[in-house]
């Protein structure tokens, strides 16, 4: 099947729809440059611990395992302030928009496309983030309803289920490399979002296309 014949489009969260860097900005007054480089550090780790083997008995909670990495990064940057841990945290429950995603899911629904998100994110932190997104998607999955983190195949299943539709009539998107490569690997046709224009990572891909922003989306899915 090709891109264009997709008629459900799932988006992965943050990194994506939502703009973790507005998280950073929010405490750039009082972290100056150290801001950015506790994303980096905590973003990295945040990702690292959800990639481990679960532990038995341990919940797939992306919100503890965000504050346990958010430890790890203040830590490592000496930063010790319980409430800028609390204020950090919390930015997850209202991250910022990119300018374009409103816009670009709203096109893509005139257009008949079904939408989602497919997030690592707990039900807590997506239906907080989420919330100014409801009428521009259909469904908003949290992989803790299956209890794994992507690239578990198990994630991407619950889209196509959700949908009733075979992984190849899903596109899915993601500005996450490893997403990308776990979908593409679970049967999706996936588009990677480039948003800072890097180099590809040389993962097994499987991009069907590559775009800079979500607007030039709905024009690949044919609109
Ligand atoms: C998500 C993270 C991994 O939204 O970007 O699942």
């Amino acid at each position: 099947m090709t891109l264009a014949a997709a008629k459900v489009c799932v988006f992965d969260a943050y990194g994506t729809l939502f703009d973790i860097g507005g998280i950073a900005r929010s405490v750039q007054g009082e972290l100056g440059d150290k801001a950015e480089t506790l994303l980096r550090v905590w973003r990295r780790r945040q990702l690292e611990l959800s990639w481990l083997p679960l532990r038995a008995g341990v919940a797939a909670d992306f919100w503890r395992v965000t504050d346990e990495a958010l430890e790890f990064a203040m830590e490592t940057l000496r930063l010790d302030d319980r409430g800028l841990r609390h204020r950090l945290m919390e930015g997850w429950l209202r991250p910022e928009l990119y300018p374009e995603v409103i816009q670009s899911l709203s096109r893509l629904r005139e257009m008949g496309c079904r939408t989602a998100i497919l997030s690592n994110g707990t039900v807590r932190m997506l239906e907080a983030g989420a919330a100014g997104l409801r009428a521009h998607l259909d469904a908003v999955l949290s992989a803790q309803s299956v209890q794994r983190f992507k690239p578990d195949p198990l994630v991407y299943q619950l889209a196509a289920t959700h949908f009733g539709v075979t992984p190849e009539s899903v596109c899915f998107v993601s500005a996450n490399a490893w997403d990308v490569s776990g979908a593409a690997a679970f049967g999706f046709q996936v588009v990677w979002i480039n948003r800072d224009n890097v180099s590809p990572e040389k993962l097994p891909l499987g991009t069907k296309a590559t775009v800079a922003n979500l607007a030039e989306l709905p024009v690949i899915l044919g609109g």
